[in-house]
């Protein structure tokens, strides 16, 4: 696992890189991910603000940060964030990345979410964006969630953002393990953590996933951008497509995602508030 996300840490590195380059300046924009990562800021942005009220005196832990797009975020806006990753690659490329901001107010550690050796209680918020989802080992999550807990002050929060549906499925995919909501729920309720609120993230999911997967298969399985080969439509007509089907996933995510079909939605962000018991 720590192997397949240092992997990846390599290659978004690579992909800034290319995208400097002069043949990747044929490169179709594929507004559909631009889409999906403007749209997952917005919300954990609204929940942070309009829920939790998050103030400027708040330590916060991101934990499985990745290239510390969230970490950065949080330390613009809070007064310490600390950010652990499982894998030393993404430390090192969110560490470039905080550089590059300037920012003093951030730590990073390698470090693997189900064991923190982090005193109990000391966060205000445990952000956790995308990654229990790709834990298939039960005990492994189990334990994560609990030390998310742990970690919560009393009154703090825990936001999770990850596929958490409220029905069961099925379905076993390479990367991801799908547990329901009220699996979430069960589980941090055990240790005083309680669901107070929830939103939808992807209803739109079935046009995203075949846009993003149209990009992906292509031209280049691992990246979604779109380079112009002769018997494919022109890159131009590629991000004219993916503007348009990113125009109708907003209009889905956003309103129909504020009514009762959002219980159809898979990926979800889920809030809770650690009590005393
Ligand atoms: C899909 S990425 C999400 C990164 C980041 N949260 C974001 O939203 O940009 C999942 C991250 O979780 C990390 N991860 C996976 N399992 C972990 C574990 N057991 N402990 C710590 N980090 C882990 C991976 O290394 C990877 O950086």
């Amino acid at each position: 696992m720590e192997r397949y996300w240092s992997f990846v840490a390599l290659e978004a590195q690579d992909l800034g890189a290319k995208l400097r380059s002069d043949k990747w300046k044929k490169a179709a924009r594929n507004r559909l991910a631009d889409y999906a990562d403007r749209r997952a800021r917005d919300f954990v942005v609204e929940v942070v603000k309009e829920v939790i009220k998050l103030d400027r005196s708040a330590r916060v832990l991101d934990v499985g940060c990745g290239p510390g797009k969230w970490s950065i975020m949080f330390a613009k806006t809070c007064s310490s964030v600390t950010a652990v990753d499982i894998s030393p690659n993404m430390i090192l490329l969110a560490r470039k990345n905080a550089e590059k901001e300037k920012l003093e107010n951030l730590d990073f550690h390698v470090m693997n979410v189900s064991r923190l050796d982090v005193a109990d209680e000391t966060y205000d918020l445990v952000n956790c964006v995308t990654v229990l989802q790709h834990m298939f080992d039960d005990d492994e999550w189990r334990k994560a969630v609990l030390e998310f807990a742990r970690v919560t002050k009393k009154g703090g929060y825990i936001l999770l953002f990850e596929v958490a549906p409220s029905f069961a499925v099925k379905k076993r995919t390479s990367n991801l393990r799908i547990r329901t909501m009220r699996q979430y729920a069960n589980e941090l309720g055990k240790v005083h953590a309680h669901l107070v609120y929830w939103r939808a993230v992807d209803l739109s999911l079935p046009i995203t996933y075949l846009g993003l997967r149209n990009y992906a298969a292509s031209f280049n399985k691992r990246v979604y951008y779109f380079i112009s080969r002769r018997r494919l439509p022109t890159p131009g007509l590629l991000s004219f497509l993916s503007w348009g089907s990113a125009l109708l996933a907003r209009v889905i995510d956003y309103k129909l995602g504020e009514t009762p079909l959002s219980y159809l939605s898979l990926g979800r962000i889920l809030l809770f508030q650690k009590t005393s018991r």
